[in-house]
């Protein structure tokens, strides 16, 4: 954590470091809590032993990530969006779409990538406590346009 003192004793947060979000064992029991950080709306997601943090609006058309359900695709956890059905990939943020070679002698749908579209966030885990580290917004993603505009629509509340 980088926290910082002034000369007048009182501490305040680095623009840049790490943002409390947490205790482990809440996030645990209940798998999902949707917060902000640094004015940006974000879910976090305990899924199989690991924690994964996202912009919490897809970004396709901005639908609710936190009600969508978690699938395994292609041995990669992803969240499927309740809007459209958009499959996104917890850990890197890709879009993964099906698509077939009609040049194959018998073409068969596999898994493909359009590529990061949702900014993810990294998760820290200190003593108990579970931090998400602000973005590095030097490269731009789709799902921006939506963290925008999703700024002042969440309800943040735990959930599953
Ligand atoms: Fe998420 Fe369309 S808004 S799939």
């Amino acid at each position: 954590m980088d926290l910082c003192s002034s000369s007048k004793g009182a501490v305040e947060m680095e623009p840049d470091a790490p943002v409390y979000v947490g205790k482990e064992d809440d996030i645990k029991k209940s798998q999902r809590i949707t917060t902000k950080v640094n004015d940006r709306e974000v879910v976090i997601f305990y899924h199989e032993g690991k924690f994964y943090a996202m912009d919490a609006c897809c970004y396709h058309a901005g639908g609710p990530l936190r009600l969508g359900e978690i699938e395994d695709i292609n041995g990669q956890p992803c969240i499927i969006c309740p809007w459209h059905k958009y499959k996104i990939t917890l850990e890197t943020g890709e879009g993964l779409y099906q698509a077939i070679n009609p040049m194959e002698p018998s073409p068969t749908p596999r898994w493909r990538s359009k590529g990061v579209k949702q900014r993810i966030h990294k998760v820290t885990i200190d003593n108990g406590n579970v931090y998400v580290s602000p973005p590095d917004l030097s490269v731009s993603l789709a799902s921006d346009y939506y963290a925008d505009k999703c700024k002042n629509n969440g309800d943040f509340t735990m959930e599953k």
